[in-house]
């Protein structure tokens, strides 16, 4: 049996009155796109969006970063990007940060996390895209999911998820190339949460079976911050985990979202707000937030994919929804003071460095 590979492509290429959705054509020829250039690259493929990002699932035999899957992706964000700017939407084009397609999107702007597999007999995996954050949003969870037997109980209850998990964890300040380290849990969990803290820098890549030797997670890694020198809109970070058997349960993988921990993104991509779990194609509305994120569990078998389940839409979620609303707006009670607007390094290329440069002149030192 030949391995699978499992491939999340996402941008946002324009959206409906602000950055809100993209509209249904924009969907329909992504679709429509994927559909008839994909027939001979890819075996499957699920198409969605969560807020003003649109992310194509696809499953194929060409492995990570091929050229092909790529391009259909890019060039289908392409077409929807003509829609949207026939459609006067605002942002059309958005991540597409480059003029011309170069081997695979990475770097250009979209969203990617991919994986190769060798499928399980039951294939069961979870496809997470967020919007109104960046990728380290995804460390608080994936350190719980990881390392604390406290959500994840198999820990304690399996032999094979006791002897751990090893991270790759990124430098995302590091532009030239990838700098990365590799730490094993749960020998090295205090290293790993040294640098998991500060998660506008260091960013969960991939996670890997120490029993096995398989891969679970992969996860994207995109600053456009980084790419473009100046703001264009937050990461908006995807996300594949395989669950089950000799990998955290599907549970053990959802439970710490409901913490609706503090993330950065929100307003503008400047403030702090909190993690709300949604449902699927949720669209973004208080203070172009809350951040949100979308999970959806699917089986495949041979590449064919059936679902998606839509994890969030339970009756559960809808509690933790509401509690993460009371969150969000005890937060933005303090407006833009402290801790609810971004450190000054996260606004660097915003026009508040302008006005702060225009006021240093204005500094008298005082005279005893
Ligand atoms: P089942 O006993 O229903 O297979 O569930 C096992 C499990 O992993 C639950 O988290
Ligand atoms: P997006 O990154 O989702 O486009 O949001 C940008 C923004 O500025 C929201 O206020
Ligand atoms: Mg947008
Ligand atoms: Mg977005």
């Amino acid at each position: 049996m030949s391995k699978i590979t499992l491939s999340i492509i996402k941008a946002d290429v324009g959206s409906v009155g602000g950055h809100i959705k993209p509209s249904e054509e924009m969907i329909q020829e992504v679709k429509k796109y994927v559909k008839n250039k994909g027939k001979n690259i890819l075996i499957d493929y699920y198409v969605g969006h969560t807020g003003d990002d649109i992310a194509i699932l696809s499953t194929h035999r060409k492995g990570v970063l091929n050229p092909q899957v790529h391009k259909l992706c890019w060039d289908a964000f392409l077409a929807a990007t003509k829609i949207a700017k026939k459609q006067g939407l605002y942002g059309a084009g958005q991540d597409l940060l480059k003029s011309s397609f170069s081997g695979n999107v990475k770097g250009m702007g979209p969203a990617v996390a991919e994986m190769e597999i060798e499928e399980r007999p039951a294939e069961p995996f979870l496809f997470f895209a967020a919007d109104k954050t960046e990728p380290g949003a995804f460390n608080l969870p994936l350190y719980l999911s990881f390392c604390d037997p406290m959500y994840t109980a198999g820990f304690v209850l399996s032999p094979v998820l006791k002897k751990g998990f090893r991270f790759v964890i990124m430098d995302v300040a590091y532009t030239k190339a990838d700098k990365i380290i590799e730490l094993n849990a749960p020998e090295e969990i205090y290293d790993i949460a040294a640098l998991l803290r500060d998660n506008g820098r260091f960013v969960v890549e991939s996670i890997w079976s120490r029993a096995t030797g398989e891969q679970v997670v992969s996860a994207s890694t995109t600053r456009l911050h980084n790419i473009a020198g100046k703001y264009v809109g937050k990461d908006d970070p995807v996300m594949l985990v395989r669950t089950q058997k000799n990998f955290p349960a599907t549970g053990e993988i959802l439970s710490p979202y409901t913490i609706g921990h503090y993330v950065s993104g929100f307003m503008r991509g400047s403030h702090a707000g909190p993690l709300m779990p949604v449902k699927r194609n949720s669209t973004i509305s208080y203070f172009d937030g809350p951040p949100v994120i979308s999970c959806l569990a699917f089986s495949v078998k041979n590449g064919k994919l059936t679902g998606p389940a839509d994890v969030f839409d339970h009756p559960y979620w809808d509690y933790v929804r509401e509690k993460v609303a009371r969150k969000a707006e005890e937060i933005r009670r303090q407006g833009f003071f402290g801790q609810a607007m971004l450190p000054m390094t996260e606004l660097e290329y915003t026009g508040v460095m302008d006005t702060l440069k225009k006021l240093e002149k204005r500094f008298t030192i005082r005279k005893k």
